[in-house]
């Protein structure tokens, strides 16, 4: 059994139409068993929101937002605010996914309003953090980490921050096949537990659920999860099927 209560989030970028998304909601329902210990996450695209939701029954099935903007209404064409997200029955939102840094341009100070905002809202940040390939063979996997984690919880109380969950997802590991050897991610799950402790308690730090991100499969999940700090995980391309999303919600202890 796991210390934290497992959260595997579907993360589905820019894919699926409003009428894919329900269905697969609802074969997912029929068939994923429910698992005290675990539950998952749906972040469709905004267009499929209050679709998804709508046929959304099962309580350990939640709604998520791919990003956000950080104010509640205004003037920013073309952006969703956190308001709008929480008044359609949103739980969860992904900030700071490598893809909105990378070619969207997203600081880190960028990303810090978001949490904040998202926070405001009553909805959970799931914070994504992850090294780039060169800053990995440079060995600065630690420090890039670290800096990302200070500077996208700057200002975030004690209390507020224990609502939020921690994805680690090495930048040179999604979608291109190259999962992160497990004692790889275990090894900065904790480092990412230490700098929680340093930021918070030992107590916050315990707590929080960690997510693994970066070509999760079904052929790689249990081994994934076999390690200690790794609370979840963050899947891309394997949760746009049922079948396999299924899996690997319903991953094996070793
Ligand atoms: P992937 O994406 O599972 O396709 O590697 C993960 C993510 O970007 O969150």
């Amino acid at each position: 059994m796991k210390a934290r209560k497992c959260l595997v989030a579907a993360n589905w970028k820019m894919h699926k139409t409003v009428e894919e998304a329900v269905n697969f909601v609802k074969e997912l329902q029929e068939k994923l068993p429910f698992r005290e210990d675990r539950e998952a996450m749906i972040a469709p695209p905004f267009t499929a929101l209050s679709a998804v939701r709508a046929v959304l029954h099962r309580k350990d099935i939640f709604l998520g937002a791919q990003n956000c903007h950080w104010e509640d209404k205004g003037a920013f064409t073309g952006e969703i605010s956190p308001m709008m997200l929480a008044d359609i029955g949103c739980s969860y939102v992904i900030l700071g996914h490598s893809e909105r840094r990378h070619i969207f341009c997203e600081t880190d100070e960028v990303v810090n309003k978001k949490v904040l905002a998202v926070l405001k809202k009553g909805l959970i940040p799931v914070l994504c953090v992850g090294e780039k390939l060169e800053e990995r063979e440079a060995g600065k996997t630690f420090d890039v980490v670290k800096d990302q984690l200070k500077r996208g919880l700057n200002g975030v109380g004690k209390e507020e921050a224990s609502r939020i969950v921690i994805a680690y997802e090495p930048v040179w590991a999604i979608g291109t096949g190259r999962t992160a050897k497990p004692h790889q991610a275990q090894e900065v799950h904790i480092f990412i537990r230490n700098v929680l402790a340093e930021l918070y308690d030992n107590a916050l730090a315990s707590s929080t659920r960690i997510l693994y991100g970066g070509s999760v499969k079904p052929e790689n999940v249990d081994e994934l999860m076999a390690e200690q700090d790794i609370d979840g995980l963050l899947v891309g391309g394997a949760s746009l099927e049922v079948d396999s999303f299924c899996r690997i919600v319903s991953y094996r202890a070793l």
